[in-house]
């Protein structure tokens, strides 16, 4: 078991493999945090929990007249607003003689066998005697208000969770204006905060500085988790890099609005906080109700970042991920969005496809502009049938026509939006959210519907799951393209539309619940404009999501890394597009957007009518070596061998789960003359191992750029390289001198003893 109790001393010890985390029960009741960190072998750490009357602190009744132990120090596992801790609290209501106070006390704990699970919302889970799970109950004595907080621990996986339950044992009813899914408090050290903010078409940029003493939120008011913001956060160390240095990651199971906070205090404690946006969030707890809040997905290593990176590329594939594709290879797709945006027919759809299976591709998918009227993003979300100007054969038969040529038929749609100029709004003025004589904010000229209803979910599941059943779609893009604003709903009373925003994403993941159990073969991939929904949340429901509308592969290199921090490559979708890039009109060879794509789950999204010959023999073998290597970037373990500062180049490296492969990559964003040659440590293999580089395509740096483009021709393979792991780690591996413009390199090696 890996929760354990101390009755003598009343301390609870939470152990993974490397790690342990540790709370103590004291003589008033406090339950209190000592300890998350390096594993200590149920060492009692009381000695590091100290008291001192600090001025200016309020105490604790039970202690009076002692002023030793003050609310404002004292490291609780779940902190209430209005009674003395003037941190950022995790918990803050009002009660219903309007006073905003709880104050809570250990009243019990459990330690279960398996990992708990929450009703209605996503959660990392068990596969099998691989958790456990400890609920401390924690009671306001005076209001009956009752916390569970819940605790999961994956032992070999270094991941501990948290949640909490809150109930309202009391006589009346208590009003929720803020419910933390967690809270943690590192009395020592000084810490790094990193946060991977953005904007549409440029996601989860790496920022990192020290913890001051001003509050860092970390956060998004827009009712997803965003592309500003993404709802994971890292506190380092000061002195930690990639392979060194204290490393906790925190990472919300949610794809509404989040709030992270990190305060460090007068004392140099640090506090984090993490929980759903609280900025006009209520919600009302009748006697005898319960609110379960979000999942947050904790981890800790003393070696680094990429350590970190690997527990949750490990964990989201294995314990957030689910269906048929957590496993299964996922097919290589042709998209038409940059294709043919809005403007096709069936018979151009059909050419397309033909055009790509003769390429390799698997899957083909219609992107946006398929149904109701709808030449234009101003008009026809909500109508989900086909569009039959454009598909004047009807969807039946162009997925007949589409899977007559091998290939897999996925589809593009966006459930919880609704254009004006739509039948459904006209239908349904009032399942748009909107605030009462107030005209809605629109955005991409559409409305939000109001998800929190349960007629707008049953309309959508059954028209969905009608498309879904009356056509052989075996993919479906799920796309969300705006924030919310008006958040007002019908169907709640005036002083409960604080939580609509809330209660949209219980609906959400109401209808995905539905559909993906429902639909278990289907391929779902998540997006939202993009990146604006990348979450852990949505990964529970679809195993891959759209990391980005920027398909500039140049760009999309610091979109992956910031990526890859937390999430696993498995989940991110990334295509090679046309050249010149159609956001950011550069050119780049058609090599280095497929390594850049390859770092994902790899597809096009280009007009394959529009090739030359030697592209289309290019994009064959791109798409036979991405077979070739999928187990290695797919399931194996990724290392960045760059970080964001280097500015000539980046590069990454893939070592399969056996070590006996790896694949090495490596783009040039800014060539040099007469360059200083770039030697990298390779990580991660065997130390005594002998590999041979086995195929390597780069770019003919003596040649035109016609021929960097066609250089992935198996013919193109060098002289053979033979080193030891030893060698390649230590010494390092220096890669060939190439120019022109945005070069790529990628190298194979293979173990031959
Ligand atoms: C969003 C998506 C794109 C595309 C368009 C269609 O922006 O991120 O990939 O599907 O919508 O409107």
């Amino acid at each position: 078991m890996s929760i354990i109790f101390d009755k003598k001393t009343g301390i609870i010890t939470m152990n993974t493999k490397n790690t342990s985390y540790q709370v103590l029960i004291n003589e008033h009741n406090f339950l209190l945090h000592l300890y998350y960190g390096q594993k200590i072998h149920n060492t009692n750490m009381t000695y590091l929990y100290m008291m001192f009357d600090r001025a200016c602190a309020g105490n604790p009744n039970e202690v009076y007249p002692s002023r030793t132990v003050s609310f404002n120090v004292l490291p609780q596992e779940y902190t209430g607003y209005g009674v003395g801790d003037f941190r950022v609290n995790s918990i803050a209501l009002q009660n219903a003689d309007g006073s905003y106070g709880v104050d809570f006390r250990y009243v019990k704990h459990e330690i279960k066998k398996g990992k708990y699970a929450l009703p209605g919302l996503p959660a990392s889970y068990d596969n099998g005697d691989e958790a456990d799970t400890l609920i401390i109950t924690i009671e306001d004595a005076l209001t009956k208000m009752t916390v569970d907080l819940y605790y999961g621990v994956f032992e070999e996986k270094d991941m501990i969770t948290r949640c909490a339950k809150i109930i309202n044992n009391g006589q009346t009813p208590v009003t929720l204006h803020k419910a933390s899914s967690m809270c943690i408090d590192f009395p020592y050290g000084k810490w790094d905060l990193i946060n991977f903010h953005g904007k549409h078409a440029l996601e989860r940029q790496i920022e990192r500085r020290h913890v001051s003493h001003a509050i860092e939120t970390v956060g998004s008011t827009r009712g997803t988790s965003s592309h500003q913001q993404n709802p994971f956060i890292i506190l380092t160390s000061q002195d930690a890099t990639e392979d060194f240095g204290d490393c906790y990651g925190f990472m919300f199971v949610y794809s509404g609005g989040f709030k992270a906070e990190v305060e460090r205090d007068q004392f140099d404690s640090t506090r984090v906080v993490m929980g759903i946006q609280d900025e006009a969030f209520t919600w009302d707890l009748k006697p005898e109700c319960v609110f379960y809040t979000p999942e947050v997905i904790m981890t800790y290593t003393g070696n680094g970042l990429s350590s970190l990176s690997h527990n949750y590329h490990d964990f989201v594939r294995n314990n957030i991920c689910r269906g048929k594709y957590k496993v299964a290879r996922r097919p290589v797709l042709l998209n038409n969005w940059e294709a043919t945006y809005f403007n096709f027919t069936d018979k151009k759809l059909v050419e397309i496809a033909k055009d790509a299976a003769g390429l390799g591709v698997e899957l083909f998918v219609l992107d946006d502009g398929w149904f109701g009227v709808r030449d234009s993003d101003n008009s026809g979300l909500g109508d989900w049938y086909v569009n039959t100007d454009k598909i004047k054969c009807g969807l039946p038969e162009l997925i007949r026509q589409i899977n007559d040529l091998g290939l897999k038929f996925g589809i593009w749609i966006e459930p919880e939006m609704v254009n004006e100029d739509s039948d459904l709004y006209r239908a349904h003025p009032d399942w748009a959210l909107r605030m009462p004589n107030r005209i809605p904010t629109r955005s991409r000229n559409q409305l939000v519907l109001d998800m929190s209803r349960e007629d707008v979910i049953a309309y959508l599941y059954e028209r969905m799951s009608e498309l879904l059943r009356d056509n052989h779609i075996e993919y479906v893009k799920w796309d969300m393209n705006r924030s919310l604003s008006d958040l007002w709903s019908a169907t709640l009373p005036a002083g409960r539309q604080g939580e609509v925003a809330h209660r949209y994403v219980l609906g959400l993941y109401k209808l995905m619940d539905q559909l993906t159990r429902e639909f278990p073969d289907v391929l779902f991939e998540g997006c939202s404009g993009g990146g604006a929904r990348y979450d852990a949340g949505i990964l529970y429901y679809s195993p891959q999501i759209w990391c980005s509308d920027d398909t500039d592969p140049i760009h999309r290199l610091n979109i992956q890394y910031g990526s890859s921090f937390g999430y696993p490559i498995s989940t991110v979708g990334a295509h090679v597009s046309a050249s010149p890039n159609h956001q950011t009109g550069r050119s780049t060879p058609l090599n280095t957007r497929a390594v850049v794509a390859m770092n994902g789950t790899f597809g096009y999204e280009l007009d394959p009518t529009e090739l030359t010959e030697e592209e289309k023999e290019q994009i064959r073998y791109q798409i036979k070596k991405f077979k070739e290597y999928y187990h290695i970037t797919q399931d194996g373990k990724y290392y960045r061998l760059s970080s964001i500062k280097d500015e000539s180049y980046e590069a990454w490296q893939f070592v399969s789960k056996d070590k006996t492969e790896a694949l090495l990559d490596l783009v040039i964003t800014s060539t040099q003359p007469n360059p200083t040659l770039i030697n990298l440590k390779l990580k991660g293999l065997e130390e005594e191992a002998i590999y041979e580089i086995d195929s390597k395509t780069l770019p003919d740096w003596g040649k035109t750029f016609e021929i960097v483009d066609i250089d992935m021709r198996e013919d193109y393979i060098v002289k053979k390289e033979v080193f030891s792991g030893s060698a390649l780690m230590h010494g390092g591996y220096t890669y060939p001198w190439v120019i022109g413009d945005y070069p790529a390199i990628q190298i194979h090696l293979k173990k031959i003893k």
